[in-house]
């Protein structure tokens, strides 16, 4: 697999550990930044991230602020991007078999290293299972932009 990592500020003392975390594991991880600890917006880094996860099909993106929050909610505004908050083994797993996540998201300081490590190598171990799954994922980018239409 080949992924794309960003953070903010906020995230960007545990980049180089999740960075050795997903290598450990034999996959590619291409570093988007910050390269230090200054402050920064997480808007900015979500975007670049998720930019590189459309343009390269097939790869995965993790993006880590303080909380998780705004970075995942940031990410999820640009079209074909799944970005799932998770907080712990079951929904990193969950957030690729039933929601085919593209990227990755957590809280700096709200999750510490072993967490994060369990984390990560669910969510690099986790296949999307389709089946009944296909259709509601499909589902959600047919609602992309869908206001202006008829309200049901
Ligand atoms: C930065 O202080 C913090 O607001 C940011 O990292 C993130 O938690 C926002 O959702």
């Amino acid at each position: 697999m080949k992924f794309y990592i960003a953070t903010d500020h906020a995230g960007f003392a545990v980049k180089d550990y999740v960075k050795s975390i997903v290598e450990s594991l034999g996959h590619e991880i291409i570093d988007l930044g910050p390269n230090d600890s200054s402050r920064v917006d997480y808007p900015d880094f979500a975007k670049r991230c998720a930019d590189a996860v459309i343009r390269d099909s097939g790869s995965f993106g993790i993006l880590i602020c303080g909380t998780g929050i705004g970075i995942s909610i940031s990410a999820n505004k640009i079209k074909g991007i799944r970005a799932a908050l998770c907080h712990n083994e079951y929904t990193a797993s969950m957030s690729r078999a039933h929601n085919d996540a593209n990227i990755l998201c957590f809280g700096e300081r709200v999750v510490g290293k072993g967490v994060i490590e369990s984390i990560v190598k669910a969510f690099c171990n986790t296949q999307f299972e389709g089946g009944r799954h296909k259709g509601r994922v499909e589902k959600i980018e047919d609602n992309f932009c869908s206001f202006g239409g008829e309200f049901d």
